[in-house]
């Protein structure tokens, strides 16, 4: 696809000597509508070199610059030098590449090569998953594709919260109230409940707590046989259902090594600190001391020489570099974790590892229902599972009135229920908080999944009932309404779209353009007719609407959501 900003910046090159191509491109900017003209360069940079003012600078560049065959008009405006694309030259560019590439469109090898890590879902075991580790899974999913997308080598991990004191906790309630039975009909439900009765009563007695404590450690010194079994029954039979929900979601993960992989290679990990003279004694415990850099000691193990979350995450980050060898390790978190990443990281600095820069936490906001707070102990727990679930059944309702004789409309219901799920969870900046609502999520206008669906879906009928074919010849010059060229822009800078989300690790970016590519294509449906014109400006716009089904249904993929082809 021809690239319009190089071409500003090949102008710009001709006319001034002084200053690298890199530097102008830095400089050229998007200006905030199109009347003033797809790009701008700013002359004051240019002020020291010409020893002139600005504007006059623009006037006198403008006399000299010649915009060939891709740009129709050039023109200064104060000190800016206002580029207007050949919007001829634009249509033909961006069509040809879609209808090239297909749903290649937009993507790169710039990760040719390199292996990028993304945690994402991570969830504990035998604690609930529920709508708030939906943020991490569903954001994580998405980054895992936008990198893949760019041609990086990317691995999707589950960091399992399979290990720790909640362990403990479960096989002492297990031992004292557990039926395996009544466990394994309802393996979630039940062992949370096992989990609450004993947190509840260890407030009462004391002792409990201890015999968590001397579960866990028996588990983590790996003798007893009976603590390592049920431990690996109830990582078994959790998994199983946190992998109902990834079916459901239509996710996979490359490894679900959690926590307790990293077990057997803390030892290691803790005898390197201590080489490196980094650990010291604290009532009983080891920390590092991180008071220079104005945090709280990371704990390394505690008194009775058990380890810690953090200590684990060490251990796996080093795990990674050692088995990867990644060009970035992706954390996707939530921001509640902020400061352990900061001390992670700062350990990992400390122990001499360059690396530590590469690996990333990618912190996001939490989820709240309408009255308030997501919490455990609160009870006030939304099961991911029964949100999808709710999510699939009322689509299928809405089906049945709108379009009752849909084929495989289970199927469909079940791809737009829950993608409107996870639409609406990477709508907004991941670092801001958000208000679960199901009043927005399903709605067929605004801006929804399903709207953007119910588009897709609009377009493909078009295709089919046009007798469209990728052969015709076309005439890009007939396209020239504005709908029309407005939607074309915002197909023309889905591929830069997609790059930006990537670097700035935001889905987001891509769930608002797609939308906003869904408006200017149902814009575009109503204001100019398709199928009851002539033949050569229905190629035309067929073309257009084939264009917009292909990126929009790339967008989709890339968040992780299925595009029906009828709904
Ligand atoms: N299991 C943790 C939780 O649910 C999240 C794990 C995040 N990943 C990590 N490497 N620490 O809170």
């Amino acid at each position: 696809m021809i690239d319009f900003k190089k071409q500003v910046v090949n102008c710009i090159s001709e006319v001034v000597q002084n200053l690298e191509k890199e530097e102008l491109e830095r400089l050229v900017e998007i200006p905030p509508n199109y009347d003033m003209g797809d790009y701008a360069f700013p002359c004051f940079r240019l002020a020291k070199e010409f020893k002139k003012a600005p504007n006059l600078i623009a006037e006198e560049l403008v006399e000299k610059i010649d915009g060939g065959k891709y740009f129709t008009e050039i023109k200064n405006v104060g000190p800016y030098i206002n580029f207007f694309v050949n919007t001829n030259k634009l249509t033909e560019t961006v069509l040809e590449s879609v209808v090239e590439e297909k749903e290649k469109f937009g993507s790169t090898d710039i990760g040719k090569g390199r292996k990028v890590l993304v945690e994402f879902s991570s969830p504990n075991i035998a604690k609930p998953f529920h709508i708030g580790h939906i943020r991490s899974t569903v954001i994580g999913n998405s980054l895992y594709k936008i990198f893949k997308f760019q041609g990086f080598d990317t691995e999707a991990l589950n960091h399992l919260g399979d290990y720790g004191t909640q362990f403990g906790m479960l096989i002492a309630a297990y031992k004292k109230w557990g039926d395996r039975k009544v466990i394994e009909t309802d393996p979630i439900n039940e062992l949370l409940k096992l989990y609450v009765r004993f947190n509840k009563e260890a407030e009462e007695d004391e002792s409990l707590r201890e015999e968590a404590r001397h579960w866990f450690k028996e588990l983590e010194d790996g003798e007893n046989e009976e603590a390592t079994e049920l431990w690996q029954w109830i990582r078994d039979i959790s998994l199983k259902e946190f992998n109902k929900v990834y079916d459901m979601l239509g996710i996979k993960f490359d490894s679900y090594k959690g926590e307790s992989f990293y077990s057997d290679k803390m030892p290691k990990v803790i005898e390197e600190m201590k080489e490196k003279d980094m650990l010291e004694e604290s009532e009983g415990a080891m920390i590092v001391d991180l008071e220079s850099y104005n945090m709280p000691p990371a704990l390394i193990t505690k008194s009775d020489g058990s380890t810690l979350y953090a200590t684990r995450d060490i251990a796996a980050a080093m795990y990674r570099k050692e088995h990867y060898d990644f060009y970035k390790n992706i954390y996707v978190v939530a921001s509640e974790q902020n400061l352990h990443f900061k001390q992670w990281k700062k350990v990992i600095e400390l122990m001499g590892y360059d690396w530590a820069n590469d690996c990333i936490h990618v912190p996001f906001g939490m989820v709240s229902l309408e009255d308030g707070k997501l919490s455990t102990r609160q009870g006030k727990v939304v099961f991911l599972e029964d949100v999808l679930n709710k999510a699939v059944e009322s689509t299928l309702a809405i089906m049945e009135e709108r379009n009752p004789d849909l084929e495989n409309k289970e199927e469909v219901a079940k791809q737009v229920g829950v993608g409107a799920v996870m639409f609406q969870e990477l709508f907004n900046n991941r670092i801001k908080d958000y208000v679960f609502s199901w009043g927005k999520l399903l709605s067929f206008e605004g801006e929804t999944g399903p709207y953007v669906q119910y588009t897709h879906a609009r377009a493909n009928s078009l295709l089919e009932k046009g007798e469209f074919s990728l052969e015709t010849k076309i005439d890009y010059s007939l396209l020239k309404e504005n709908d029309e060229i407005n939607l074309i822009r915002l197909l023309y800078k889905f591929p830069e779209i997609v790059v930006d989300s990537m670097e700035k690790l935001e889905p987001s970016f891509i769930t608002r353009h797609i939308t906003e590519i869904a408006k200017a294509f149902n814009k575009f449906y109503n204001s100019c007719p398709i199928l009851s014109v002539e033949e050569e400006l229905r190629n035309a716009r067929l073309i257009l609407v084939f264009a917009t089904k292909t990126v929009i249904k790339t967008g989709l993929g890339l968040l992780g959501i299925e595009a029906p082809n009828r709904m």
